[in-house]
Parts: C-alpha cells; sequence; structure tokens
C-alpha cells in the first residue's frame, strides 16, 4: 500500500467513528486479546461498532477474537475498546496491524493498555499468572513503521526506550496485587508465529533475558511510540513455553483459563481508567 493510501485509510476510519459517535474522543485505548473478550471493562454510555462497519478496517480471523469497538465513559473518561486485534501470523501486513491504533490516536487517545495471550518462559510464571511487560525484543524480524514514514506519525528513528510507561506499570501491578491476581514484570519476546517455538528457541529466548513470548503487542508499542502514546501491556500466561515442564496445556483448558483470567482483567482495568 502507498504511504497516502494508508493514511486516507486511517483518516477515513477515524471519521466514520467520529461521524457514528459525533464529539466522542477517547483518551484511554485497551486492546483486548485472546481469549479476553470478556474483559470489557464496565462502560456507561456504550456504543458498539463492528470492525466490519468501519471503512478501511482489516479483518479478523482468528476464533476468539470479537472485532469490535467499543465506546464508553467511566470515571469520568472517555475510553475506547478494541475487542480483537489483527496478527502477522493471520497475514495482515505490519502497517494494516497498526491501524487501528493509529485511528485511536487520530480520536484522541493519549495512553494505551495493551493486552496478550502469551507462554511463559520461567518455571516461576505459570498459567493463569499475568505479566506486565517491562521492555521487549522484536524476533519478528519486521517494523511497522519502515516505509510508512510520514511526518504527521512522529519521527522516523522514535527510540524506545522506557516504551512501556514505568509509572503505568506501577499503576497495573498495585491493581492486580489489590485483586490478588498473582503478578509478574517481564521482557516479551515477539515471534511472528503461527508455528510455536522450538525447545531451542525458547532456551536461546531465557538466556537473552525474555520471560514471555507472544505473537503481538510489539507492532502496536512501535507505532504507539512513534505517535508519543504512551504504553502499558499486561500479559497472561496461557501455556509454559515448548520444551518447558507442563508445556502441554490443550485448547480447552486455555479458553477456561482465559475465561477466569478475563474477569480478573475486568477488575483491573475499571480501576487503571481512573487511575491511569
Ligand atoms: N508462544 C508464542 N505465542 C504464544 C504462546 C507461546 O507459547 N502462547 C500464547 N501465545
Amino acid at each position: 500500500m502507498e504511504i497516502k493510501t494508508y493514511i486516507g485509510a486511517v483518516r477515513k476510519a477515524a471519521d466514520c467513528v467520529k461521524t457514528k459517535v459525533p464529539g466522542f474522543s477517547p483518551s484511554v485505548g485497551i486492546i483486548l486479546g485472546s481469549g479476553l473478550a470478556k474483559a470489557v471493562p464496565t462502560l456507561e454510555r456504550s456504543t458498539v461498532i463492528p470492525y466490519s462497519d468501519i471503512p478501511g478496517f482489516p479483518r479478523t480471523t482468528v476464533a476468539g477474537h470479537m472485532g469490535k469497538l467499543i465506546l464508553g465513559h467511566l470515571h469520568g473518561r472517555s475510553v475506547a475498546v478494541m475487542q480483537g486485534r489483527f496478527h502477522y501470523y493471520e497475514g495482515h501486513s505490519m502497517e494494516n496491524i497498526a491501524l487501528p491504533l493509529r485511528m485511536l490516536e487520530y480520536l484522541g487517545i493519549k495512553t494505551v493498555f495493551l493486552t496478550a495471550a502469551v507462554g511463559s518462559v520461567r518455571e516461576e510464571i505459570k498459567p493463569g499468572h499475568f505479566v506486565a511487560v517491562t521492555d521487549h525484543i522484536n524476533f519478528m524480524g519486521r517494523n511497522p513503521l519502515r516505509a510508512f514514514h510520514e511526518e504527521e506519525f512522529g519521527e522516523m528513528f522514535p527510540d524506545l526506550v522506557n516504551a512501556y510507561d514505568a509509572e503505568l506499570r506501577k499503576k497495573v501491578v498495585a491493581v492486580c496485587r489489590k485483586h490478588k491476581l498473582p503478578v509478574h514484570e517481564g521482557v516479551y519476546t515477539a515471534v511472528c508465529g503461527p508455528s510455536y517455538e522450538t525447545p531451542a528457541e525458547i532456551r536461546a529466548f531465557r538466556a537473552w533475558g525474555g520471560d514471555v513470548v507472544g505473537m503481538s503487542v510489539v507492532p502496536e508499542v512501535i507505532p504507539a511510540r512513534q505517535m508519543g502514546i504512551k504504553v502499558t501491556a499486561l500479559t497472561w500466561i496461557s501455556n509454559m513455553c515448548s520444551g518447558m515442564k507442563g508445556a502441554s496445556l490443550n485448547h480447552s483448558e486455555v479458553l477456561e483459563l482465559g475465561a477466569k483470567v478475563s474477569e480478573g482483567l475486568r477488575l483491573v482495568l475499571n480501576d487503571f481508567i481512573k487511575v491511569a
């Protein structure tokens, strides 16, 4: 896609939302990942817009990803929740994965709360636990900013120091603890997927300092930082990584765990919106 066409698509998507909900300008964005569709915070006066009604929006193809934009209010703040995201392994381009986030920035968000299912690389970080992301290792070998530079998006070479805002993370961890949810802090290694990693890759990621592995987050964090949006990411462990003890959770166990995690996450999001 040409950069001009891309910018046109972002503007069109934002204009569509502005037309559907006149005067709505969210300050906080939330992206709900795999298994977390039920974690939508308790919004007042909400409007639901299916992604299929937003021109230029990619289509979700993964079961369990709902494909809806939910706009509403909580604690006097305006909030935009993306129930479902786009993944590189589905065939979406890196710039299209970033499109919803860029649209949210055009609508006004200053802070984004990313969530995602991940595998654990550490014995002590177990399925069902949360991990607040401190930093990442981009093992996708792709960058969403490549060939899509436009001044209105920000710098061509944005730095990624404190990409995961330390102050916001402290608040997120405190809220998790308040609700007695098991929470750690750790480094996210991003892979393309869709295959899982080999045991040798997991040993390498552990040696590099990675704590969790996932197939999303990074293509959203990079453009968010370029646009000056503050980022916090809270991941949940759906499985131990390849080659590790207890690594073979079956799919129905993962879904069950996701439903339980969603309940906790909804409480965290409700509180986070107040303190963000
Ligand atoms: N690897 C990569 N991505 C994942 C995993 C994993 O083990 N679990 C959930 N997302």
